[in-house]
């Protein structure tokens, strides 16, 4: 199950004129860290099927649950 947070319950740069500069490399850092955990786990999805969400960049809706095993 995927829990959306509530507005501004979760606002890790801050936000406004002194936002963080570096958000977008710093996802894309965890992003990757992510993906390497992944690869070194044993996990199986919890959802085979997967919906995209968005039109110009596509997400899977609801991300892609899984279960490291
Ligand atoms: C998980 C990683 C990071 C977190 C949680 C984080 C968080 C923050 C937060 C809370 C602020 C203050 C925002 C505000 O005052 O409203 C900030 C400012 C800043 N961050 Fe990050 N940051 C991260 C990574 C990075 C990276 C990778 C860079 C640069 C490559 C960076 C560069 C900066 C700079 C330059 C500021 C000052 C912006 C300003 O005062 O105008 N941060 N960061």
């Amino acid at each position: 199950m995927v829990h959306e947070p509530k507005p501004y319950s979760f606002v890790p740069f801050g936000g406004g004129t002194r936002r963080c500069i570096g958000f977008a490399l710093a996802t894309l850092e965890l992003q990757v860290l992510v993906i390497r955990l992944a690869q070194r786990a044993r996990w199986r999805l919890e959802r085979p099927v997967t919906r995209p969400r968005g039109i110009a960049t596509a997400t899977p809706a609801g991300g892609v649950p899984i279960t490291v095993l």
